[in-house]
């Protein structure tokens, strides 16, 4: 375990069957259907990467960059596109691929901007949510797993950039960055 990781949250071994179920879901529900999966980076890389092989479906990739952090573990509550879609969004069905959820702010603000743009559709496919932490209204429409209020690390998760290469969800030590 890594010397700035408190504890092991989410083990390399429940992940992978944590990513199979959610792809499970997701086949189920667009067979037969047309979407583009959106991921967020970069949180979102490694997540995607392993979600995308399991699903067995055709379906285009594409990225967008939002930002409401700065260094810290609070968001900013202000959400910035830094890079749009690809494509024109206009009547696609979206699937936005998140690390994790907490105040709820930047997915917000990313799902406006696509609907406000001519989306279809837009669903959230998010590896990890903090209910706790909502500050505006919002559900994911597949979720690997609920966790509490914790400022987590691995598998794609930053804290000021490092860990993301981890590969496994942990808690970051409080001495990091307090
Ligand atoms: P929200 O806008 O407050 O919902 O924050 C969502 C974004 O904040 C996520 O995409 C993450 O990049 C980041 N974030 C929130 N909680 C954590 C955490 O515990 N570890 C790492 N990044 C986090
Ligand atoms: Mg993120």
């Amino acid at each position: 375990m890594h010397k700035n990781v408190e504890s092991i949250l989410i083990s390399q071994q429940k992940l992978e069957k944590t990513v199979k179920s959610l792809a499970k879901q997701i086949e189920k529900d667009y067979n037969g259907k047309e979407f583009i999966m959106v991921g967020l980076l970069k949180g979102s890389v490694v997540f995607m990467s392993d979600l995308m092989k399991q699903i067995d479906l055709d379906f285009e990739i594409d990225f967008m960059v939002a930002s409401s952090y700065g260094g810290g573990t609070e968001s900013s509550g202000k959400v910035k596109i830094i890079k749009d879609l690809g494509v024109d969004p206009r009547d696609k069905d979206l699937l936005i691929v998140e690390d994790v959820v907490d105040s709820g702010n930047t997915l917000n603000f990313v799902i406006n901007h696509l609907m406000t743009n001519g989306a279809r559709s837009v669903k959230v496919c998010t590896l990890c949510d903090k209910p706790s932490r909502r500050k505006v209204p919002l559900t994911p429409d597949y979720c690997g797993a609920e966790i509490p209020d914790e400022f987590i690390v691995g598998y794609g998760l930053d804290y000021d950039e490092l860990y993301r290469n981890l590969p496994y969800i942990g808690v970051l030590k409080r001495s990091v960055y307090e």
